[in-house]
């Protein structure tokens, strides 16, 4: 008997729980480390709802405090975070999930790339639906936050055209940003604002056409994608440079040194809040080739993003955000517990499991925990939020793999596509609840059992302490462990 199957006998059989409620402290006092503040970062392959987690901690945050900070670490117009505020849904992209409220600073940091164009059209699309003239919150841009251009799209979309490169991005020209990072030659934020920019986009530009070029395409001829809006020509480098020139004005007053603000912050013991994009499952040294990003997914992207002034080790919260009943996946990679029936359907209808970027559907799978448990580890992450309780239907119960096998041999897991092809999942059937019984739960004790249970399962099966629940997607429902 494996460690998950001893905790299924502990959880179904012995009737062992977790303590429902902490008695008196909130998961932030804890005294040695910085009490007011939390970092979120994906558990799984993606897409688990950081942004409404990191928009009902902000909010929360701002009961108690004159104001937040809000700060983004990594990747860029890939990710997708939706948050619903009362009457509005919204998908941000580049922006922080605390956008939309106001005495909240959102901080994009140092070691996102960023799209200009793109992030003007997310600034007006917050604008245009929050009714305002001006954003709610305060935006703040690192300077030295790399660019991410058309001409990373382009160059990206040509590798896809080989069998060999970019097989699985999202299009968005996120790894040839980063790679310009590696290669010495990035453009920053600092570049675009600059009175001399256009000699360095010039440049830039003409890189990219010789690259492009070498490889049988024509820069100017390629279209790519944008957030908003349908695909666009590259164009020459004039139209290229005309573009880029469209954006300097607007993105200027947002621009800074956000390394000495955060400092700053820290020293006066600002609350913060983290939203990490992506997740542990994509990062590049824990997830599964082709599907895999070029950021780093992990906390302590947050130590080298501020530069020092931010130890993620310090903060009372690092939680990773899972979705509790299955998980959800884009791209190439073949998960050994992937759905083929009409519960997938089911899934991916009742929870809208498509792109919030892309709008791609998504990929349904039972939960892994070999997989999970992986990445809790290689994660270091101490506190867990469930997102997604209400999916869950009476008259299916949760399979949920326990163990991976080859040959009658139990084997760990590891992000390998060859020897993920080749495991066996074991499942154990766990018993469901009402989905809609518990999106109405105002407590965690109003749960149905049979939730609490799988919760208490999964839990102390990864072996880390829940931090929050979530039953839908307003921020109504959600249950905090406070
Ligand atoms: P890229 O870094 O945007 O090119 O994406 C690389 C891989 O990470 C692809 O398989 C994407 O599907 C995945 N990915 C990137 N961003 C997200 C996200 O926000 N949610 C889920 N998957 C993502």
């Amino acid at each position: 008997m494996n460690h998950f199957q001893h905790v299924y006998q502990q959880v179904y059989k012995e009737g062992e729980l977790f303590q429902i409620t902490r008695k008196s402290k909130t998961p932030f006092t804890k005294k040695s480390r910085r009490s007011n503040s939390v970092a979120v970062i994906g558990g799984a392959l993606g897409d688990e709802g950081k942004g409404r987690v990191t928009d009902e901690l902000t909010a929360y945050f701002l009961k108690k405090y004159p104001q937040v900070i809000h700060y983004r670490d990594n990747g860029g117009a890939n990710a997708g975070h939706t948050v619903e505020i009362g009457e509005i849904r919204i998908a941000l992209h580049q922006l922080g999930s605390g956008i939309m409220q106001p005495n909240c600073v959102v901080v994009l940091g140092k070691e996102m790339v960023l799209h200009p164009t793109d992030l003007i059209a997310e600034i007006k699309a917050v604008l245009k639906a929050t009714k305002t003239k001006q954003l709610p919150a305060t935006l703040k841009i690192e300077e030295l936050t790399a660019l991410s251009l058309d001409t990373h799209r382009a160059f990206e979309a040509v590798l896809k055209m080989r069998s060999t490169g970019s097989q699985g991005a999202t299009g968005r020209g996120i790894a040839p940003a980063y790679a310009d990072i590696i290669y010495r030659h990035p453009l920053k934020m600092r570049d675009l604002i600059a009175s001399d920019w256009s000699k360095k986009f010039k440049a830039h530009y003409q890189l990219y056409q010789a690259w492009i070029k070498g490889m049988g395409f024509d820069l100017s001829q390629l279209e790519v994608p944008r957030l908003a809006g349908p695909n666009v020509l590259v164009g020459n480098e004039t139209q290229f440079l005309k573009n880029i020139a469209k954006t300097r004005a607007t993105l200027k007053p947002f621009v800074q040194n956000t390394s000495a603000l955060m400092n700053k912050y820290w020293q006066q013991t600002t609350p913060m809040v983290f939203e990490k994009a992506q997740a542990l499952g994509l990062d590049k040294r824990w997830g599964v080739y082709p599907d895999v990003t070029a950021s780093n997914c992990s906390f302590d992207g947050i130590w080298s993003a501020t530069e020092g002034s931010v130890d993620p080790n310090q903060l009372a919260v690092k939680a990773a955000v899972i979705k509790a009943t299955y998980t959800s996946s884009v791209g190439a990679r073949r998960l050994p517990t992937l759905m083929t029936n009409q519960l997938a359907h089911r899934i991916r209808k009742d929870a809208n499991e498509y792109g919030a970027t892309t709008k791609r559907p998504r990929d349904i799978a039972y939960i892994d925990l070999p997989m999970l448990s992986y990445l809790m580890k290689v994660g270091r992450v101490e506190h867990l939020a469930l997102t997604h309780l209400d999916i869950s239907y009476l008259d299916t119960p949760i399979k949920v793999c326990v163990a991976y096998e080859i040959d009658g041999q139990k084997v760990d897991y590891r992000p390998d596509q060859k020897f993920l092809d080749q495991v066996k999942p074991i499942y154990l059937e766990l018993p469901s609840w009402d989905g809609a019984q518990a999106a109405q739960a105002k407590t965690i004790k109003d749960l149905p059992s049979d939730a609490l249970k799988y919760i208490a399962f999964l839990t102390k099966s990864l072996q880390i302490k829940p931090f929050m629940l979530t039953t839908g997607p307003k921020r109504s429902q959600s249950l905090l462990y406070w």
